[in-house]
């Protein structure tokens, strides 16, 4: 096997993919050819590092030098300072402070305070390349499983670290394991779901373009440990890359026995299967993901019989989601203990985040559970973007609930987030300032449930859509006070009577701006304003006059042309025939239009 001097690892994510990532590899590879460097630097094509707004992203090693925003043109620059000449180069490096140049990706605040588990192997390995797997340890918990341990003893240890699911409800997944393998019949399936549906998530796409052989290795064990033989990978067709990255991995792995018949020569057998989703959001519970996968139309059944009972084809299943799975080698080959000493007393390990919104940095974060919101939004993610005002983040995706300020430093763990009306959810973390509108995003959040909404069960069905109304009502200045008790009313009957999570859920973003935000909700029926100048019926716009320099760019740019004037009188805004459209309010080069 050839030894190289320097590695150079290029992001080839789906951010940094979009952003190019692709020429710049290339370029990496002929530029080192042209500079006879070939058999010195290998390059390495490798999943995400998390920091997806930076892409495309490079790090050289063994120094670990971050070089963020790489273009194609960079790379003869890069190529010949660095690799040839050994002197990093400051321009294409991450700016902290004051604009200094950080050149170990280590000292980035961003990854500071991050623990990398599930991710561990994202960024770091070209997932198309097994043998990258196995040098860190890949397969090494299968092995052990396999070799060492009897099903019981696997439920045991993975019983001991504590794991929770990742997919949203956090039930513990060995006693979620033993009831599956406590079922009789000697057909039985583990399934991986891989929906992903909710909006600003690519927590779970990101392993499986990183590092598909932690999924299948954690599958493989939990099917030795269940008694299942078969298994599919539930994973929605937006996610085409994710998609070709499992089948070249469970090529492979078949490949190199380690999945398939008699798995290394244990006598164990499992076989894996690839099932492409539509991108329904319901298609994401666990008994409609069953249903689609057997063909039939994706809608959630009422429990019992639970999964472990009945599931897929009516045969005993286990479903996990991709970051559950993705732990679980790590927890074989490490020990529970070890995962156990993570995170909090009930809350073990580390939760990767989806960080997006109004903050400086977003991305991808894997961080120990118990870590406060205010870490995460302001230490990794570098607070607020433009130095704006925190208002208040939406946590656990349209399932989840909006906190305020005063939650900053409430640790994030399962427990901490239901009696302030959030949950965990599967880790969405969007981050809002002072320009959203807290009955405008209540309104956005409701509008993708309602419109996901199977509408099998009446109470979501109908339920939602009331309540879509009454937002839009509210939104459009036309609210009545009576609205917000109404509201208030469907929400828990909603929550309380529908027949599957989304429905249960759908309600907590309205409730929770209800209960942190309801100044906001009156403003807009009692004063007919949006506090926040967000919802475009309440606007208008007005020239100041004070501040007016008679440009008239204001007036050339107004598509209605409402703002008559001239140089010398000054312009005013025609209100009646505004169009709201805002076009006046960016153009004005003296910040003298006013908006409220
Ligand atoms: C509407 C809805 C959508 C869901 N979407 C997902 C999803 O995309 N991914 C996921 O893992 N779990 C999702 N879940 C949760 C699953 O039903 C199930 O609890 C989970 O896959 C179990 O895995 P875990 O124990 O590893 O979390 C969803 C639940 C509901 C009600
Ligand atoms: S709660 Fe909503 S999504 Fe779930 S079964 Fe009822 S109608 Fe369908
Ligand atoms: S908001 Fe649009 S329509 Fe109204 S005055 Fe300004 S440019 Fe004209
Ligand atoms: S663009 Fe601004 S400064 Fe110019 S006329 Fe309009 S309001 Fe006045
Ligand atoms: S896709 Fe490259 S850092 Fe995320």
């Amino acid at each position: 096997m050839p030894i190289y001097r320097a590695h150079v690892l290029v992001c080839n994510g789906t951010g940094c993919s979009s952003n190019h990532a692709g020429a710049v590899t290339a370029k990496l590879k002929t530029e080192l050819e042209r500079q006879h460097l070939s058999n010195e630097v290998l390059v390495v094509p490798t999943g995400c590092h998390g920091m997806c707004e930076m892409g495309p992203v490079v790090v050289v090693y063994p120094e670990g030098t971050f070089y963020c925003q790489v273009k194609e043109d960079d790379v003869p620059k890069l190529v010949e300072e660095h690799l040839l000449k050994g002197r990093p180069v400051d321009a294409l490096m991450y700016k902290g402070k004051e604009t200094t140049a950080v050149p170990n990706y280590k000292d980035i605040p961003f990854y500071g305070k991050q623990n990398r588990i599930a991710l561990q192997n994202c960024g770091y390995i070209n997932p198309e390349n097994i043998e990258e797997y196995i040098a860190r340890d890949g397969y090494v918990g299968l092995a052990k499983a396999l070799g060492e341990m009897s099903p019981q003893q696997v439920i045991d240890e993975v019983k001991k670290s504590g794991l929770r699911g990742r997919g949203g409800g956090g039930f513990p997944t060995g006693t979620k394991w033993s009831f599956c393998a406590a079922s009789p019949g000697p057909k039985k399936y583990v399934i991986c779901n891989a929906d992903e549906g909710d909006p600003g998530a690519f927590m779970d796409r990101s392993i499986l373009e990183g590092d598909p052989h932690a999924v299948l290795e954690g599958m493989a064990i939990g099917a030795y440990a269940m008694g299942a033989d078969e298994g599919y990978i539930y994973c929605r067709a937006e996610y085409p890359l994710a998609i070709v990255r499992l089948h070249q991995a469970i090529n492979k792995a078949e490949e190199y026995g380690l999945l398939g018949q008699n798995i290394l020569n244990s006598g164990f057998n499992f076989t894996l299967h690839i099932k492409e989703g539509a991108g329904a959001f319901v298609c994401g519970e666990e008994t409609a993901l069953m249903a689609s996968i057997e063909g039939q139309r994706g809608m959630p059944r009422p429990r019992p019989p639970f999964p472990a009972v009945s599931g897929l084809w009516a045969k005993p299943s286990n479903i996990n989601n991709v970051e559950t799975w993705a732990n679980v080698p790590q927890i074989l080959s490490k020990g529970g203990d070890w995962y156990a000493s993570l995170g909090t007393e009930k809350s073990k390990g580390t939760k990767v985040f989806a960080l997006t919104g109004k903050v400086k940095h977003t991305g991808l974060v894997e961080v120990p559970m118990g870590i406060k919101l205010r870490e995460i939004i302001f230490d990794i993610g570098g607070g607020i973007l433009n130095d704006r005002e925190f208002k208040a983040v939406q946590i656990g995706g349209p399932s989840g609930g909006c906190l305020t300020k005063d939650q900053l430093d409430t640790p994030i763990t399962y427990e901490s987030l239901p009696p302030l009306g959030a949950i965990m959810g599967s880790g969405g973390l969007v981050v809002m300032d002072e320009d959203n509108c807290m009955v405008d995003i209540a309104r956005f959040f409701l509008e993708f449930t309602q419109r996901e909404s199977c509408g099998k069960c009446t109470p979501c069905r109908e339920g939602t859509k009331q309540m879509l109304l009454l937002l839009e009502k509210i939104c459009s200045g036309k609210g009545e006070m009576k609205d917000i008790d109404l509201l208030e009313e469907l929400g828990n009957m909603v929550k309380n009577m529908s027949l599957c999570g989304l429905g249960q859920t759908a309600p907590n973003p309205v409730l929770t701006t209800l209960r942190y935000f309801r100044h906001e909700y009156e403003a807009h029926i009692k004063e007919h304003r949006c506090p926040a100048g967000a919802c475009q019926a309440l606007l208008s716009y007005t020239i100041v006059q004070t501040a007016c320099k008679k440009c008239g760019l204001c007036a050339k740019n107004c598509p209605v042309q409402c703002i008559p004037g001239g140089r010398t009188e000054g312009y005013t805004i025609d209100a009646e025939k505004c169009i709201k459209c805002g076009t006046c309010f960016t153009k004005c080069p003296f910040n003298a239009i006013s908006k409220g």
